[in-house]
């Protein structure tokens, strides 16, 4: 398979906290042109990919052999009985507008996690000026005041010069 994609470096580092913490089944919420889903399936994990249904099949085409689990359209899935380990969420939260979407993705989030899976979330850093390609931009506080109010703790969190990343684990249902 010709390699298309590079995963964001916070999936590529968790991979042994997956591992020791038994991870199997993924969402990769928002998951674009699938870089971080097809990473993932090929490390074994069963790999949901969820975003609108005409990118996922247009970013589908690039690769031959893919092994997603599912192709979820981001509209749908809430009909979709699914508990899984782990969400990842990675530059999502930046491109939503309004705060009501996106409480409504985090509970999306929370419903389609098993009770102790975990969500792991990066999002563009604020520094100054909110860049052009986001709509919004986070310091700490407010990324994890947004998930903490929806029903997780947090695990770990860190940032570089660009990003914010928390790992943030379901309290109950
Ligand atoms: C900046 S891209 C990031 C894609 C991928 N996660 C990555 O890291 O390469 C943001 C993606 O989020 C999707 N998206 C926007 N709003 C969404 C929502 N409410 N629920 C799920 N996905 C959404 C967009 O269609 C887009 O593919």
């Amino acid at each position: 398979m010709i390699k298309l994609y590079k995963p964001c470096k916070s999936v590529v580092e968790s991979i042994d906290f997956f591992e020791e913490n038994e991870i199997n089944s993924i969402i990769d919420y928002g998951a674009g042109k699938l870089k971080n889903s097809i990473y993932l399936s090929e490390r074994g994990f069963e790999v949901y990919a969820v975003d609108k249904m005409e990118q996922l099949e247009r970013s589908k085409r690039y690769y031959s052999n893919i092994k997603l689990k599912g192709l979820i359209d981001y509209n749908k899935i809430s009909s979709y009985d699914l508990k899984v380990d782990l969400v990842i969420s990675n530059f999502v939260l930046n491109i939503i507008e309004g705060v009501e979407i996106r409480i409504r993705y985090i509970d999306n989030s929370y419903f389609k996690l098993k009770t102790g899976g975990c969500l792991l979330i990066e999002v563009r850093r604020r520094r100054g000026i909110t860049p052009k390609s986001c709509n919004k931009a986070f310091n700490q506080n407010e990324l994890n005041e947004l998930v903490l109010s929806r029903g997780f703790n947090l695990i770990k969190s860190r940032y570089s010069k660009y990003s914010l990343v928390g790992l943030y684990i379901k309290a109950s249902n």
